[in-house]
């Protein structure tokens, strides 16, 4: 099968993460267990999970002129990312989160910009030409609105599909939404987008006519370890997870939207692909940290795989 060839535009980030059997509630400190720095962001995270699952992955970002930037630029290069487009700021420092982690997988994430502010439409025109060569475009809501919305007219012109991860959740402009590929929203963000929260399977199909009524495509509605409501023009069914024991589900939503990327841009079926995304999605909430939790295709299809032999024949 051949390679799927994305384009992701987004934040790059590191993560400041403090692990502690409880997360904090305001105005308590609480004794934590462990300390760590990793690179992060919605963008780079979902790079490097496109990467994983098997895709030529060019990233568009902005970083800032310092250590570490320059770390999370050398671990894109080394997934074999093209990071040409990945832009030192002269002023601004890198993106940062500061993320606290449960013992249950629950975290709490507060960033800080940084660079990522400052990623501009006309340097998104300066990677112009890779529009040209991409089979996929993903995008998320760390950086600028105008971007992302550059971005993806850009991609619409070319007649690049997009998929748009809509986090962190926000409410959004129609002219955005419309002519969209794929929006991916989870609980909250589908809660924000459509005023719907998907409870059940009855309020997820709901929601997701609200988003196709908007001139969305196709809308895939994570929801965490149920697995994920897919909406096309012609069906709308339940794609169930892999049961896992959850450690930290920091970038859980990065490792499903950059596997379902590489798996359209193959040309997998719709469904096929969201499949393939809960399994990635499920190995990362397996392990501790963002980028450092992402799976690559072969523990994906083997978890596919295993979790096929189990299931009982028909
Ligand atoms: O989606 C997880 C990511 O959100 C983290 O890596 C953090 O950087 C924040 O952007």
């Amino acid at each position: 099968m051949s390679q799927a060839r994305v384009l992701v535009i987004g934040s790059s980030n590191t993560d400041l993460i403090v692990q502690s059997p409880n997360l904090p509630s305001p105005g308590q400190t609480v004794m934590a267990s462990s300390f760590s720095s990793l690179p992060g962001g919605k963008g780079a995270n979902q790079a490097v999970a496109a990467a994983r699952s098997g895709a030529i992955v060019s990233f568009v970002a902005r970083i800032g002129s310092d250590a570490y930037g320059s770390q999370a630029l050398c671990r894109l290069e080394a997934e074999g990312i093209d990071t040409n487009f990945v832009m030192k700021d002269p002023d601004l420092p890198s993106g940062i989160a500061s993320i606290l982690v449960d013992d249950t997988g629950e975290n709490v994430i507060a960033v800080v910009p940084g660079a990522n502010a400052a990623l501009s439409p006309v340097q998104i025109d300066a990677a112009g030409s890779l529009f040209e060569r991409v089979s996929i475009c993903l995008l998320q809501l760390e950086t600028p609105l105008p971007t992302v919305l550059h971005a993806a007219n850009l991609a619409k012109e070319h007649g690049v599909p997009v998929i748009l991860n809509p986090a962190p959740a926000r409410k959004l402009p129609p002219q955005l939404l419309s002519g969209l590929f794929l929006v991916t929203p989870n609980e909250t963000e589908t809660g924000i987008l459509t005023g719907i929260l998907p409870e059940t399977e009855k309020t997820a199909r709901q929601a997701a006519d609200v988003l196709m009524d908007g001139g969305v495509n196709n809308v895939i509605i994570t929801l965490g370890a149920r697995g994920a409501l897919l909406a096309t023009d012609r069906e709308a069914v339940m794609v169930p997870a892999p049961a896992v024991v959850a450690r930290d589900t920091t970038g859980a939503g990065d490792a499903f939207n950059g596997a379902l990327a590489a798996a359209l841009g193959r040309m997998r079926s719709l469904r096929d692909a969201v499949d393939f995304a809960n399994c990635a999605g499920a190995l990362a909430v397996t392990r501790v940290g963002a980028q450092a939790a992402l799976p690559r295709e072969a523990e994906i299809r083997a978890l596919m795989d295993a979790r096929t032999q189990s299931q009982p024949p028909r």
